[in-house]
């Protein structure tokens, strides 16, 4: 049987953890937190027991975060494609606010209405700008609240737009203008608001953010994990997913160590010492899960019961050749490279012979 909905928030997934870490919860809480900065660590990074490990690598970077929340300035989590930063800021934003819908999915087509609040045109055409007719946007409900925004991709807003965060992030306070109330015109955040945000630092099409904004951020870098971390990773969260669509097919540990092998050389430019073009696609380790779990669903449907490379070379060209011009050719040529250096190994050659 598989679950009714693809996939649960945060809240939800980890409900069971959560409601533990409440109740053994004995540490001194910022204002407007559900959790402990202690607990919501442990949350993240697991505690070793029973409460499970969701971000691999970065604990430093994860310790500065919560600290950052919990004060004036706002949270940037930058980096890599692939690297956790959305996944990242849902956990936390679970953990702290016990909400990570919160969410402004950042785009060229957003602008401050969908940030801030909107108008029920209906009832504001009626009796005027007022309270009832006043739709509560993201940012509006989290200030009322007292909970995270998450604002995700928010290079990709026009600069015009990411700076209506900055008189939120100085002084805590929306004014709504059309509102002719005076206690109504301003709305005064509630202790426990904060923004995380999260930046792509490869994507093009992306914004400039203004200094600013930028200086009412703490930046973080998430780190990329090694080849061992990555195939450790891989395996993990693929048998996840998989659970999930019940999908009982094996995944060898040596057949996914080969897959990071593989997206490790192109992502370094360097297979057993000898020098490899570098595709211009990002071959994050979310692709690497992606094509796991693709190879895995082929064996599934189409009649086998344990994951072989060449599954896998069958998927491999489709996260690595994403239209970037050159790239197909780049990994054709470390494709030749591979018949040349691993022939006579036999994993590598039942790889190559799916590809
Ligand atoms: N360090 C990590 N710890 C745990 N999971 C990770 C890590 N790095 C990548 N992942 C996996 O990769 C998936 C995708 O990560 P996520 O979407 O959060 O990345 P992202 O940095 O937001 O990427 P993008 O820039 O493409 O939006 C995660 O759900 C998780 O399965
Ligand atoms: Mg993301």
């Amino acid at each position: 049987m598989t679950s009714a909905v693809q996939r649960l928030p945060a809240e939800q997934r980890y409900a069971e953890e959560l409601a533990a870490l409440l109740t053994a919860d004995q540490g001194p809480r910022p204002g407007g937190w559900r959790l402990s900065p202690r607990a919501v660590r442990s949350f993240v990074l697991g505690d070793g027991d029973r409460i499970s490990r969701k971000i691999e690598g970065n604990d430093a970077l994860v310790e500065r975060a919560i600290v950052t929340l919990s004060g004036g300035r706002g949270l940037l989590l930058a980096g890599e494609p692939g690297t956790a930063k959305s996944l990242l800021s849902e956990l936390l934003a679970a953990a702290i606010s016990g909400c990570s819908t919160l969410t402004v999915q950042g785009g060229a087509g957003v602008v401050e209405e969908h940030i801030r609040y909107g108008w029920n045109y209906a009832l504001l055409l009626r009796d005027g700008p007022n309270q009832k007719a006043l739709v509560p946007g993201p940012l509006y409900a989290a200030m009322a609240g007292g909970q995270l925004l998450r604002f995700e991709e928010i290079t990709r807003c026009a600069t015009e737009v990411q700076d209506c965060l900055i008189p939120v992030l100085s002084d805590r306070i929306l004014h709504l203008p059309e509102l002719k109330d005076e206690q109504d015109a301003w709305l005064l955040s509630r202790p426990g608001f904060n923004v995380i945000a999260t930046a792509n630092l490869r994507d093009r099409g992306v914004n400039e953010m203004s200094a600013a904004l930028k200086r009412r951020f703490n930046f973080e870098l998430m780190q990329a994990l090694g080849r061992r971390e990555q195939a450790a990773l891989i395996a993990r969260e693929a048998r996840r997913q998989l659970d999930e669509q019940a999908i009982e097919v094996e995944l060898p540990g040596e057949v996914i160590e080969l897959l990071a092998t593989v997206f490790d050389e192109l992502k370094r430019g360097e297979a057993a010492g000898v020098a490899v073009e570098r595709p211009a696609t990002a071959l994050s380790t979310a692709e690497a899960i992606g094509v796991v779990c693709n190879a895995a669903s082929h064996c599934w449907y189409f009649g086998s019961s344990r994951l072989m490379p060449r599954h896998l070379g069958q998927f491999v060209a489709g996260a690595v050749v994403q239209g970037e011009a050159g790239d197909a050719e780049r990994f054709a040529a470390y494709l030749r490279l591979l018949r040349q250096q691993r022939a006579g190994l036999a994993e590598w050659q039942d790889f190559l012979d799916g590809c």
